[in-house]
């Protein structure tokens, strides 16, 4: 059975790798021409609102809006012959449907901020088309069966602010950035705060919706609890198009408590940061501390800066006894502490200028947008303080002036549930997870190699300190270093070699159902997962 369908699968691709590679430059017009009449072609008068051409005036702005890292904005990056933004599912499923008959890739994009730009650019030859979801942002929040119904084009800022407008003893466990959208944050997985309490944003997804490969709307019911379960931090986009989410709100308690307390290297943040690693994943689950080291100055000498950073489910009377029970050494003191609603901790959180109110969460401010890159691992045993010395050292290189290593607990909710429960893999065991970034300015992109070439360094330096056989990687956060391909023939083998990384074991599920529900393997990108076996 595998053995014909891979042949059959093999042939249908050579004949449209050889089309395409055979197609001269000249067809590109034909095939815009024909994906436009075939928009057309169901008299929808409305689509044509939403249909953006490069001779469209807004076209760049539309394409630039959403793009997050801004390293992809470049003249240089190939294009989208076509984007739009679908004002109904409707509207998704032609498109689908059209990009197909036409010889047409598509890219999803809901919120713009995958790292290595996939929603909107791609290395293929085959001219592609932008969906654009940005449009489908419906929210409807029910505080009866503490649900949400949402589009994909909401952003975590405006879920979190519908979610506090309906009640305040109600949240949602997902990324800290409000403009993270969810169409790609909670299919490929999505922790915050409430990581530790209640696990992942794609472990308390109940329901979707979702346009597949023949362009069909299905629900959870009809999609079969394998769709469902791929869908749910195995990346939309191999699968199909995502147009909304059934989620499970969890309570939040009226007041919580933040804090952020710093320490540089002078001021004992190795001893501290090596304590936390003993202790931040086995904390009271009401109680998250995250680190973020960075390079600092204090007294104008360069140093190092550890960021504890922390959420509390609970009052400053619940939380002084609890630090001064499990991390007395960070010397927590009552005025370091600010009590709150969740949803100002969300603001908090958020990283948004000082100042900032519970209304800044919703899209009209715009997000300051950076150039960088960033990687990540998974830790399973406290690094030693020598070893983390040696992390130090490279916060002094020049590169790194504007880098940062957020580290995240694991722990809590996160430990119970298994590894196969969702295709979000590491689970029990790994007790916290890192993510290298590093950022440069618009003077110094030019020399964005340097940057690139100091985290690599970086991530090389970690190796024998994380998760191995294989290196563990989170899927959210998009690392090409990884491997990928950029030519649209992913093997089985090649993908296998970025997909244990990102999914252990479940790669191997995912690439079934993949080809149980896309054999042509039409939703493809250099990261895909490809149908089971193919060559
Ligand atoms: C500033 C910033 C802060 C972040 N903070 C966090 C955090 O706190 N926690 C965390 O877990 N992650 C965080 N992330 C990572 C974030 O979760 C991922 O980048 C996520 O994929 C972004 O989703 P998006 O819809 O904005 O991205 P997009 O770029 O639109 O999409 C990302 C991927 O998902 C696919 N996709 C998007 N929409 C759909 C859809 N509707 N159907 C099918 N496929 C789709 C795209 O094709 C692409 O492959 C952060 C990222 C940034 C840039
Ligand atoms: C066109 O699409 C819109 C949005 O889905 C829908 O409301 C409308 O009824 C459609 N019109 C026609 C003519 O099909
Ligand atoms: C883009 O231009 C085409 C052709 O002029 C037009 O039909 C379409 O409505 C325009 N799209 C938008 C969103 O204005
Ligand atoms: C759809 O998105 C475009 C691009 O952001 C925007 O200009 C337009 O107003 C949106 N349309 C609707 C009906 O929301
Ligand atoms: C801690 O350091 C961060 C990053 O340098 C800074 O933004 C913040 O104001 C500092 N917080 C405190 C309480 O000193
Ligand atoms: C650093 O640790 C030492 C020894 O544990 C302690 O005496 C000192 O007070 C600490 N310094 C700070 C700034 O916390
Ligand atoms: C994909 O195609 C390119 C170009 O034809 C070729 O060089 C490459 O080896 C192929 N890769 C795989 C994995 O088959």
């Amino acid at each position: 059975m595998e053995t014909t369908s891979s042949t059959k699968l093999s042939c249908i691709f050579l004949c449209s790798l050889v089309l395409v590679f055979s197609m001269p430059w000249s067809t590109r017009a034909e095939i815009h021409d024909r994906f436009l009449q075939c928009l057309h072609s169901q008299n929808n008068d409305s689509i044509s609102q939403v249909i953006y051409t490069p001779t469209n005036s807004s076209y760049n702005s539309v394409l630039q809006s959403s793009i997050e890292n801004i390293r992809f904005i470049s003249p240089t990056e190939r294009k989208p012959l076509v984007i739009v933004t679908p004002l109904s599912d409707f509207h998704v499923q032609l498109v689908v449907n059209c990009a197909k008959s036409n010889g047409l890739q598509i890219r999803v994009r809901s919120g713009g901020h995958d790292y290595e730009g996939l929603s909107y650019l791609s290395y293929y030859l085959q001219p592609f088309v932008i969906v654009d979801m940005r449009n489908l942002s419906g929210i409807s929040v029910d505080t009866e069966s503490k649900t949400a119904w949402i589009g994909v084009g909401v952003r975590l800022g405006e879920l979190y602010h519908a979610i506090a407008e309906k009640s305040p003893n109600l949240g949602f466990p997902a990324g800290t950035c409000p403009s993270v959208g969810s169409g790609g944050h909670i299919s490929g997985g999505g922790e915050g705060a409430l990581t530790r309490k209640y696990g992942l944003a794609a472990d308390n997804v109940i329901d979707a919706k979702i346009v597949n490969a023949e362009g069909a709307i299905l629900d959870r019911k009809s999609m079969g609890e394998d769709l469902f379960w791929a869908i749910r931090g195995g990346g939309g986009a191999s699968f199909g198009v995502i147009l909304a989410y059934r989620l499970q709100l969890v309570s939040v308690p009226s007041t919580v408590t933040v804090f952020t307390v710093n320490r540089t290297l002078e001021q004992n943040a190795s001893k501290l940061v090596h304590q936390w690693q003993q202790i931040g994943y086995r904390l009271d689950r009401d109680l998250f501390i995250t680190i973020f080291i960075t390079q600092a100055r204090s007294g104008g000498k360069l140093t190092v800066q550890a960021a504890f950073q922390s959420l509390y489910l609970g009052t400053v009377a619940k939380l002084l006894p609890l630090m001064q029970e499990s991390f007395p050494e960070l010397g927590l003191r009552k005025e370091d502490c600010t009590e709150m609603s969740w949803i100002e901790s969300a603001v908090y959180f958020a990283g948004l200028p000082s100042g900032s109110t519970v209304n800044d969460l919703v899209r009209s401010t715009p997000y300051p947008k950076t150039y960088y890159k960033a990687k990540s691992d998974y830790v399973v045993e406290p690094i030693s303080e020598v070893a983390l010395e040696g992390l130090w050292k490279r916060f002094f290189e020049e590169e790194a002036e504007r880098a940062q290593l957020i580290l995240s607990p694991s722990g809590g909710r996160m430990f119970e549930i298994s590894d196969t429960e969702i295709p979000y893999p590491h689970r029990a065991g790994n007790i916290y997870q890192f993510q290298h970034m590093v950022f440069w300015t618009e003077e110094e992109n030019a020399n964005s190699q340097r940057y690139i070439d100091w985290i690599r360094r970086l991530y090389k330096y970690m190796a024998p300190f994380v998760s191995r056989f294989p290196r563990g990687a989170y899927l959210n956060y998009r690392d090409l270093d990884l491997g990928a391909n950029r030519e649209g023939n992913t093997s089985f083998a090649q993908a296998s070699v970025w997909g244990m990384k990102y999914f252990r074991k479940n790669f191997y599920r995912l690439a079934h159902v993949k080809q149980e529900v896309d054999p042509s393997n039409f939703f493809r990108y250099e990261q895909s997962i490809p149908p089971f076996l193919s060559s």
